[in-house]
C-alpha cells in the first residue's frame, strides 16, 4: 500500500522515519511542496487554495491508501477539506496541546510553531478544549524552519536567530516554570539538540512524531510481509541542491521528477 506523506520542505521526514519504524510494510512517497516554503508565511486562503489544488494532483498520479499532512501550517488547514474530498485515511499534526497538558507539573506550558499555525482558529480550539487549566504560551517563530532546513542540510544552524525565536517560550510566574514545549512545527524536532543547548532551563521538548506514526499505522490493515519497495520523494521546486538530495537520500528516498 501506499503512504503519501506531505510536507512544505524537509520537516515531514521527522515523522516519516517514525511512520516507517512502525510501518515497515509500506510504500513510501514524500512530497515536498518546497516551492511553497515556507508555509509559515503564507496568507490562509492562498494557502488552501494551493494545497487543494496540488493534492488533487498528487492523488491523481499517486493513488495513496493513505496521506500523512507531516505539517502543522498545512494540517491545522486542510484536514477538513481534504476528508470531503477523498474516502481514504487523512491523517494529520496537529499541535499536540492535549498531551503537554496532561504531561506539565508547573501549569504552564508553551506551544513553539509557524507564525501562521499560532494564529489558526484550530490550534485556538484546541487549547480551549483541552488545556483550559493551564496556561498556554503561543509563540510563533519566524525563523525556525528555515534554520531546521539549514542546519539538516549544512550541519550548521545560527544560535542568536535561533535563541531569540525560543526566548518567548520561557515564562516565569512566580516560580511556576514552564516545563513543555510542545513542537507544533515538524522542522522542530531537528533542532532539538540546538534548543536543548540554548534554552535557561531543562524542558521537556514535546515531539509528537511517534504519536502520529502510531495512529497512522492504526488506520492501515498490517500486511506483514515487506516487499522490495522503493521508497521516493518529490520536491514542487525542481532541482534541489546536492546537500539537498544526499539528505533525502540518506532517508533512503529516491529523487523523482515532479509529474
Ligand atoms: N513543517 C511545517 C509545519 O509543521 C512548516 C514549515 C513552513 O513554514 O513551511 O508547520
Amino acid at each position: 500500500m501506499t503512504v503519501l506523506v506531505f510536507d512544505s520542505g524537509i520537516g515531514g521526514l521527522s515523522v516519516l522515519r517514525e511512520a516507517r519504524v512502525l510501518m515497515p510494510d509500506h510504500r513510501f512517497v514524500y512530497v515536498a511542496d518546497d516551492a511553497g516554503f515556507p508555509y509559515g508565511d503564507w496568507e490562509e486562503g492562498a494557502l488552501l487554495e494551493r494545497m487543494v489544488g496540488l493534492f488533487e494532483r498528487l492523488v491523481e498520479t499517486h493513488a495513496p491508501d493513505m496521506v500523512i499532512v507531516a505539517c502543522n501550517t498545512a494540517s491545522t488547514l486542510i484536514l477538513q477539506p481534504l476528508r470531503e474530498r477523498f474516502d481514504f485515511p487523512i491523517v494529520g499534526t496537529v499541535p499536540a496541546i492535549k498531551p503537554a497538558a496532561e504531561r506539565t507539573a508547573s501549569g504552564q506550558i508553551s506551544v513553539l510553531a509557524t507564525p501562521a499555525t499560532v494564529q489558526r482558529d484550530y490550534t485556538r480550539s484546541l487549547i480551549s478544549e483541552f488545556a483550559a487549566q493551564v496556561n498556554v504560551r503561543l509563540v510563533g517563530a519566524p525563523n525556525l524552519a528555515a534554520q531546521a532546513e539549514k542546519f539538516m542540510t549544512t550541519g550548521e544552524a545560527d544560535r542568536d536567530i535561533v535563541a531569540a525565536d525560543i526566548e518567548e517560550c520561557f515564562v516565569d510566574r512566580y516560580g511556576a516554570r514552564t516545563d513543555v514545549v510542545v513542537l507544533a512545527c515538524t522542522h522542530y524536532p531537528f533542532l532539538t539538540n540546538v534548543f536543548r543547548r540554548l534554552a535557561p532551563w531543562p524542558v521537556d521538548w514535546l515531539n509528537p512524531a511517534e504519536a502520529i506514526a502510531r495512529h497512522a499505522r492504526s488506520r492501515l490493515p498490517h500486511i506483514g510481509e515487506i516487499t522490495n519497495v522503493e521508497d521516493s520523494v518529490y520536491f514542487t521546486g525542481g532541482e534541489r541542491s546536492p546537500a539537498a538530495q544526499r539528505l533525502f537520500s540518506g532517508f533512503g528516498l529516491t529523487t523523482k521528477p515532479m509529474v
